[in-house]
């Protein structure tokens, strides 16, 4: 039964690995644009401070966690205010329009606060270098899922090249919009470590079931993990599958294995919960809870609460092309990562 065979589907996988590698090394973002991030971050954190002393001002997302792909030029930049709770949109949508109105003066180009959005931020472009800034305030949450994210990123080299290829497919094939119903990059980066999780030998730990060393509360939600990175790198040495194979275990699972009606994807747990156990079998409001992935933090979150009948149709078939390539053909490249 080639589907579960646990070292891939074909003979040639050393072969795919080589072409597979080499697109994922073309992926990561160069010096120049890491530099041009970084001096983005500055400026920005530099005007905030300035604006509102004693602020802090975190950078996150996936310039933050080594998650980067090239030629995304966006930075997420948090701005941490005391006074504000976690659920006062409000507030935050005030200090939004007030950031607006700080970068137009200092001279950004297109810039465009959303106070009313779900997560209230203000984006706009650093005119010099097109980096593109979205910036939210008291995104405490978003800051630990980031450190979490990095810390996993640190433990086994093979997360982020898996990490660039599946959001370079995802970006290809028009399925990474969570607003138009398919799913975010921050939804593959955890579908990526439940993969290394439940490989049958594991390649990465399960952080959140380790003896905290990292602790921090954020509103109602307890962020605590093991971030003794030092001591779990080589945590998935005895596992030896290379990127190919990874890259085929990621596509066969969300195409045949993994059970849409039932399972909900926990990188907290490492392994999966039953809907029942989220009170996620229904339908409320926008919610519908077709394809579950739980936020590591923020239990409440469904990352894929924005997929709908249409959209999971979608993505179900996208996940089965490429398996279904990556199983068949003789060159899969081209198609797997061909512009839809
Ligand atoms: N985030 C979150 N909850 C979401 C979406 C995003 O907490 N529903 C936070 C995460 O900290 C994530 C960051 O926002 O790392 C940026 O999200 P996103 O742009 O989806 O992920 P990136 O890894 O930055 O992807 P890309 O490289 O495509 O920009
Ligand atoms: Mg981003």
């Amino acid at each position: 039964d080639r589907q579960h065979d646990g070292r891939g589907p074909r003979a040639d996988m050393e072969a795919l690995n080589a072409a597979l590698m080499q697109l994922a090394d073309s992926l990561m973002p160069t010096p120049e644009e890491r530099a041009t991030h970084q001096a983005a971050f500055e400026a920005v954190s530099s005007l905030l401070q300035a604006r509102w002393p004693g602020a802090r001002v975190h950078l996150f997302g996936s310039v933050a966690n080594g998650l980067s792909v090239r030629h995304n030029n966006d930075i997420d930049v948090c701005l941490e205010l005391e006074g504000i709770e976690l659920d006062d949109t409000a507030a935050k949508g005030e200090v939004a329009v007030a950031v607006g109105e700080l970068m137009e003066a200092a001279g950004m180009a297109d810039v465009l606060p959303l106070p009313k959005a779900r997560v209230p931020v203000v984006k706009f472009v650093v005119p010099k270098t097109g980096t593109k800034v979205d910036v939210t305030v008291n995104n405490m949450l978003a800051c630990a899922n980031t450190k979490l994210l990095a810390d996993y990123c640190a433990i086994d080299g093979r997360l982020a090249p898996l990490v660039a290829l599946v959001k370079h497919w995802a970006k290809s094939r028009a399925v990474n919009d969570a607003y138009r119903g398919t799913l975010s990059s921050y939804c593959y980066v955890l579908m990526c470590i439940h993969l290394l999780q439940t490989r049958p030998v594991p390649v990465l730990p399960v952080l959140q079931q380790l003896p905290p060393t990292f602790r921090r509360t954020v509103g109602q939600w307890t962020c605590e993990f093991c971030d003794d990175v030092a001591s779990l790198r080589g945590f998935g040495a005895t596992n030896r599958e290379n990127l190919a194979e990874l890259l085929w275990a990621f596509f066969e699972y969300w195409a045949w294995r993994h059970n849409y009606t039932h399972d909900v994807v926990s990188i907290r747990l490492g392994g999966c919960l039953h809907k029942d156990d989220k009170d996620w079998t229904r339908r409320i409001g926008n919610e519908r809870h077709l394809v579950c992935i739980e936020d590591p933090f923020e239990l409440s979150h469904d990352l894929g609460r924005t997929v709908d009948r249409q959209t999971r149709a979608v993505l179900h078939k996208e996940f089965t092309r490429a398996a279904t390539l990556l199983r068949d053909r003789m060159d899969p490249m081209d198609e797997l990562f061909q512009h839809y």
